[in-house]
């Protein structure tokens, strides 16, 4: 039966109580985590948000009724516990904040009881996560996961009350809004009032943000939910939460300036860590030359060597081939990793292949310094030693090559070097490695749509110089937006803003936009421009990724309450569902059957 509150005050959650309280009356209330009935004596884990506090039943303490109804108690029992604190006699238990005090029950209460859990309420469980998400109200129950989520809110709460003190004011922007170009797929909200149309839930505020500018705010900060229906990764969710902010009469020292303060603030306050300010800076250009990739993991080495000099005239058709399609030939090499086994070595083929990589040569360098090679038949001793210098290889060293497109060879090899580094077990993962990439390209082509895409989004600023090749060499052409890179991840962007109509129409003539189409979409950003526009720019965290890093979680999901599953879907609710016709007729929205369905 479940008992009430009448009368009872929680005075203490179990980690606020302490060995300076011995003695002391106290009231506690949460889950039992276990409970073992000893004979004379009954010791019970008591559970709550803080941690975990040992409460002992003795009847010639709480009285026969109560050391009875202590008898009962199973776990997830939520329980309100009156007591005194006294010094632990038996065993001291080091793991426990609370280890070294116990409580001298003098009464309980059941204030619910529970049906045996689909699973263990436990630290590090071993429990399916589709079972754990299936049932994630307990799942949240667990340590790790409620560390995770009181370091997501403290986070927020320290963000919010710097922006503030640095003239930031929070500000809302809408949900059911118009389509926001930040090159996912739209989540589409149908309209019952007009039927046939839709709103789409908002990508980013970034338009709303940039009007705001217009509109004098100057300094915008919003922790905002964006919605992007994109192939999810361990990384991405299709909703999840930006630290999103817009600054006006700035350029990029401004913006990396206050957000270099931010950063350091949130890794002093809540992981009492340093972090050395000026954080450094790599142009795009560099980190795709030296790592491979625009979000480098600099914890550890592994740099990838241009060869395509070296091998252009050698006999070995995959190199030459590759470098006639516009290509080059670069190479890592994986230090003392030459005498890996065959079969290791045709599983990181595998992997270089998941990257677009039609292959992996490679030159094992053995002990005594002759080669193991997979193209070695192909070359010239000289072109081989040449090779080897250029990537330092030494006896013991394995050399792996892509040749092909830039885009395959740096996915291929800036994905291979960051496996590598896994598995040789070379990053110090108590370190955090902060970047800041600059100097993006303003557009990539998109051989999909056979048209140019903007790389940030289309409001993104040019640099000033390279302006002059927006009509005749447009990918040459960088622009004035940065990334904020940590051990590997992209935990925020952000760029200046266009605010000059004639390069804001010539940025939309490359994205292959008429004039109408631009209006159509972008009409009132465009409007709102006419009226007094600030020059303005801004950035946006992924709240979610960075406390993924600064938990050190492997997962998005580990640091959000009810997260999605890889297909987008919700395991505990069950979303998305179908909703009853009536509903859809209201919608004016008829569902058409695929072949697919039965
Ligand atoms: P961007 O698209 O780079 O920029 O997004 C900013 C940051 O949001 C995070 N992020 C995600 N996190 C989880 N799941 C996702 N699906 C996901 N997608 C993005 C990333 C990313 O760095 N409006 C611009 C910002 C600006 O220019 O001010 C924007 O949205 O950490
Ligand atoms: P056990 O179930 O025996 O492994 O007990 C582990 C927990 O119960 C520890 O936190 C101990 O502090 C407590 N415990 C078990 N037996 C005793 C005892 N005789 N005296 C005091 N604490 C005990």
């Amino acid at each position: 039966m479940a008992e009430s509150m009448q009368g009872l005050h929680r005075s203490h959650r179990c980690t606020e109580v302490n060995n300076t309280m011995i003695g002391q009356k106290v009231t506690v209330m949460g889950w039992v985590a276990k409970s073992r009935n000893k004979g004379g004596i009954i010791f019970t884990d008591l559970r709550d948000r803080s941690g975990i506090l040992q409460i002992i039943f003795e009847e010639a303490a709480c009285g026969t009724e109560c050391f009875e109804k202590a008898g009962k108690l199973r776990s997830e029992f939520v329980i309100a516990v009156e007591g005194t604190v006294n010094k632990r006699e038996g065993a001291v238990n080091d793991n426990l904040a609370t280890g070294d005090i116990e409580i001298v029950a003098s009464s309980l209460r059941i204030l619910s009881e529970s049906d045996t859990p689909p699973f263990p309420i436990e630290e590090n469980s071993k429990t399916k996560e589709e079972l754990r998400l299936k049932y994630r109200y307990l799942d949240l129950r667990r340590p790790d996961l409620q560390r995770n989520l009181i370091m997501k809110s403290k986070v927020a709460t320290i963000a919010r009350q710097f922006m503030a003190d640095e003239g930031f004011l929070e500000i809302e922007t809408p949900m059911l809004t118009k389509s926001t170009p930040e090159g996912a797929r739209d989540y589409l909200v149908p309209s019952r009032v007009h039927p046939g149309t839709f709103y789409a839930l908002p990508q980013s505020p970034q338009i709303f943000k940039q009007l705001l500018m217009c509109s004098g705010y100057d300094r915008y900060f919003q922790i905002a939910r964006c919605f992007r229906d994109e192939d999810l990764r361990a990384d991405r969710q299709p909703e999840f939460t930006q630290m999103d902010m817009e600054l006006s009469f700035v350029d990029v020292e401004d913006v990396i300036d206050v957000n270099e303060r931010l950063l350091a603030k949130l890794f002093k306050d809540i992981l009492d860590i340093d972090i050395t300010l000026p954080i450094r800076r790599m142009t795009w250009a560099e980190a795709m030359d030296r790592f491979g990739s625009d979000k480098p993991d600099l914890r550890f080495g592994i740099e990838l060597k241009d060869v395509t000099d070296i091998v252009k005239n050698c006999g070995f058709g995959v190199f030459t081939g590759a470098i006639e399609n516009g290509g080059t030939v670069r190479a890592i090499n994986a230090k003392g990793q030459g005498a890996m086994p065959r079969k290791k070595i045709d599983a990181l083929v595998d992997f270089a292949k998941t990257y677009g990589a039609k292959g992996l040569p490679y030159i094992a360098i053995s002990e005594d310094g002759t080669y193991k090679s997979s193209f070695a038949k192909f070359m010239t001793d000289e072109e081989m030693k040449a090779i080897c210098e250029a990537l330092d290889g030494e006896a013991g060293d394995l050399l792996l090559f892509a040749a092909d497109k830039n885009k395959v060879v740096w996915d291929t090899l800036g994905a291979l070097r960051c496996h590598l580094a896994e598995m040789m077990d070379i990053i110090d993962k108590d370190v955090f490695e902060f970047v800041w990439i600059t100097e993006f390209p303003l557009l990539e082509w998109s051989e999909e749509q056979n048209r140019y895409t903007a790389m940030h989004h289309p409001f993104t600023m040019p640099m000033e110089e390279d302006i002059q090749f927006i009509d005749s060499d447009p990918g040459r052409v960088r622009a004035k937006a940065y990334d904020i890179v940590l051990n590997g991840n992209e935990i925020g962007g952000g760029s200046v803003r266009i605010h000059q109509d004639d390069i804001q129409e010539k940025m939309f003539e490359c994205l292959g936009f008429t004039k109408e189409q631009a209006y159509e979409r972008f009409g009132f950003l465009l409007d709102a421009f006419k009226y007094g526009v600030p020059p303005h720019a801004g950035l946006a965290y992924g709240l979610d990724r960075l406390v993924m890093i600064m938990a050190k979680q492997e997962s998005i999901r580990d640091v959000i309450a009810f997260p999605k599953v890889k297909d987008a879907s919700c395991l505990m609710t069950n979303a998305p569902d179908v909703v009853d016709d009536a509903q859809l007729v209201e919608l004016g929205i008829e569902i058409s059957t695929t072949e697919n369905e039965e």
